[in-house]
C-alpha cells in the first residue's frame, strides 16, 4: 500500500511508546492532515483499566487540539500487535464517527494483514449530532 506507507511507518514508530503493562497489547496511530502534518498516538493504560486511552483517540485528539477538524484530515492508520488484524473498539468508533468524515480512509495494519475501511463501514446506523 504505497499510498499509505508514510502513515503506516509513523504509526509503527509511535507504537514503540505504547504504555501497555496490563494488556501487553501495543498500538500506534497516525493521523495525516491534508496540509501534510502528522499527529501520533499510542495506547496509554492505567491500573484502573477503564481510564486507558486508545492510540487512535490520542492521535485524533492531538490533531483536534492543534485546531484541525474533520474536513482537514486526510487519513488515519492504526497498527496493532497480536495475531489478528487490529480493529477499533466501540468507544473509538463513536469518537471517530464524530471527529472523522464518513469516508476518511482508516488503514488497519497488523503484521502482513492490512484493511482500508472508513467509519461508515465500521459504525453503521450510528448515534450522532444528527440524532439529537
Ligand atoms: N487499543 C487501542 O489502543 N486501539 C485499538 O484499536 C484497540 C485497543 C488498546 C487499548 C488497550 O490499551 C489495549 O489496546 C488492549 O485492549
Amino acid at each position: 500500500m504505497e499510498k499509505y506507507r508514510d502513515i503506516i511507518e509513523k504509526a509503527y514508530e509511535v507504537q514503540k511508546n505504547a504504555y501497555a503493562p496490563y494488556s501487553n497489547f501495543f498500538v500506534g496511530a497516525c493521523v495525516k492532515t491534508k496540509d501534510n502534518k502528522y499527529f501520533l498516538g499510542a495506547n496509554v493504560e492505567n491500573a484502573s483499566y477503564g481510564l486507558t486511552n486508545c492510540a487512535e483517540r490520542n492521535a485524533i485528539f492531538q490533531a483536534y487540539s492543534m485546531g484541525y477538524r474533520k474536513k482537514d484530515i486526510e487519513s488515519i492508520c492504526i497498527v496493532g500487535s497480536g495475531k489478528n488484524l487490529i480493529t477499533p473498539c466501540g468507544a473509538c468508533r463513536q469518537v471517530m464517527v464524530e471527529l472523522l468524515e464518513k469516508d476518511t480512509p482508516i488503514v488497519l495494519v497488523t503484521g502482513d494483514k492490512i484493511k482500508i475501511t472508513n467509519i461508515e463501514e465500521l459504525l453503521p446506523f450510528s448515534f450522532t449530532d444528527e440524532s439529537l
